[in-house]
């Protein structure tokens, strides 16, 4: 019999059950799995009722003590939140153990102080649920694009607002319904607002453009972000007419200068694009790289089953480097001239609002864009109602600053009902 690995695992919730159900049932995968040991399972409430049964000695509410105990080598946070996960992991990396976290939120405010922490004390921390779920993404992006030069990261990298989107497309289903199955399935976020603003998919893409790009975590206000509240079935609907999805997609693009593009923000996605038929839960990212070129990564990105799988096969690596141990990825930061303000993108833009029914108000549209050097690809007028029609509009590449400068003289002045959405196209360029 080998040396047997103790865990310790944070977190009994959607995740923490998965992870408890393969290590329960470890047939059939890798064989080290067999040499693991559950030691203990901290959870908020020991009075609340489980979905996975474990034995009622192994549960506590006292994480600290559990992380203490001599035969835990590995601890598994996937209880969320931000300061006592850090406190945890902080003194479980103090103490000398590894960690596997699927803590995004963590780890884009956190990652670089416990990255150096993990270093200082010689041991691992793994994260490859912290983006896109079940997709083996973060690990093949390290190990497996060494030879390459990364240009860009796009994709859906949320799975409760594609779900939404999803939803809102093909059964006409509110908003609010969309959101409400999401959280029933456990894709949500404990706060659902931070998957509908966009806060989730802005810390994931933070990740992984540091991956991509081997640079230091960004700061999350380079970060633009953009959540789809304002987004409504009609735009859904429209944008379908138009041959476009309406997804919400993370964008990590190197520039010409060396500047990088990070932001999130929903997107028309041409229904010929890969990315516009990444449905429901799934998640993808398509990443450029030379001299691969296009590689797409895609598969379940919320859940259970899914973020466990990949939660519980960076416990197996840890296993084989506790075994033969290589020599850690090192992220630095070159020569980096920073972060593209996302007024100076360059973009394509689906526009709809609500405006008078008269003669001249097209063209009195037509002219505010021109004076701020939009160009327009179409504009349609849509259900009519009394004095009022919407307009739906897509513009050719533009500059985000002329546009937003051209939306404000539009929002200011006559001949508007109600300004109703902007939504950035794809492809850019
Ligand atoms: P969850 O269902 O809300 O589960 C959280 C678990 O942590 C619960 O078992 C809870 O205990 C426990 N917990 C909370 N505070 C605690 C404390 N102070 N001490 C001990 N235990 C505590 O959350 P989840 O969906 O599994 O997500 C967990 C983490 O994984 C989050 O960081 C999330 O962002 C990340 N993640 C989730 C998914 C997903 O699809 N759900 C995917 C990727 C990453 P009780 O059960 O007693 O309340
Ligand atoms: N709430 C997250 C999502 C869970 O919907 O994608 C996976 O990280």
């Amino acid at each position: 019999m080998g040396q047997r690995i103790g865990i310790a695992l944070i977190g009994l919730g959607t995740v923490g059950s998965g992870v408890v159900q393969i290590l329960e049932d470890a047939v059939g995968r890798d064989m080290r799995l067999q040499s693991v040991d559950l030691v203990g399972v901290a959870v908020r409430d020991l009075s609340k009722p489980r979905t996975v049964q474990v034995k009622a000695d192994l549960l506590t509410e006292d994480a600290f003590a559990l992380i203490e105990k001599p035969e835990v080598s590995i601890v598994i946070e996937v209880m969320g939140g931000i300061e006592k996960p850090y406190a945890l992991i902080r003194r479980a990396l103090e103490l000398g153990k590894h960690v596997v976290t699927a803590n995004k939120a963590l780890l884009a405010r956190h990652g670089q102080e416990l990255f150096a922490l993990a270093k200082a004390h010689r041991v691992q921390i793994r994260y490859e649920a912290a983006v896109c779920g079940g997709i083996p993404v973060l690990q093949p992006l390290q190990q497996c694009f060494g030879a390459n030069r990364v240009t860009s990261a796009i994709g859906i990298v949320n799975g409760t607002t594609n779900y939404i989107l999803t939803q809102m497309a093909e059964r006409s289903l509110a908003y609010s319904e969309a959101l409400a199955e999401a959280q029933s399935l456990g894709y949500a976020e404990a706060d659902p607002r931070a998957d509908v603003d966009g806060n989730d998919a802005q810390e994931k893409i933070a990740i992984l453009s540091s991956i991509a790009f081997r640079l230091p975590l960004p700061e999350l206000d380079k970060i633009y972000r953009e959540g789809i509240s304002a987004i409504a079935l009609g735009d859904v609907r429209y944008a379908q007419q138009l041959g476009f999805a309406i997804k919400v997609l993370a964008f990590a693009v190197r520039q010409q200068d060396g500047r990088i593009d990070l932001r999130v923000h929903p997107t028309l996605v041409p229904l010929e694009h890969p990315l516009s038929r990444v449905d429901g839960a799934f998640n993808a990212v398509v990443i450029e790289a030379d001299p691969v070129g296009q590689i797409m990564f895609y598969g379940s990105g919320a859940g259970s089953g899914p973020t466990a799988s990949a939660v519980v096969s960076d416990v197996i690596n840890i296993c084989a480097e506790l075994a033969y141990p290589v020599q850690p990825v090192v992220v630095e930061a070159m020569d980096f001239p920073g972060y593209l303000p996302i007024e100076e993108i360059r973009t394509r833009f689906y526009i709809r609002l609500k405006a008078l029914d008269l003669p001249g108000v097209i063209g009195h549209f037509g002219r505010i864009f021109g004076d701020h050097g939009v160009s327009l690809e179409s504009i349609v007028q849509k259900n009519p109602h009394g004095d009022a029609a919407e307009l739906v509009i897509i513009t050719h590449n533009v500059q985000e600053s002329q546009m937003r400068s051209a939306l404000t003289e539009i929002r200011e002045g006559t001949y508007l009902k109600e300004f109703c959405t902007a939504i950035r196209v794809l492809p850019e360029g």
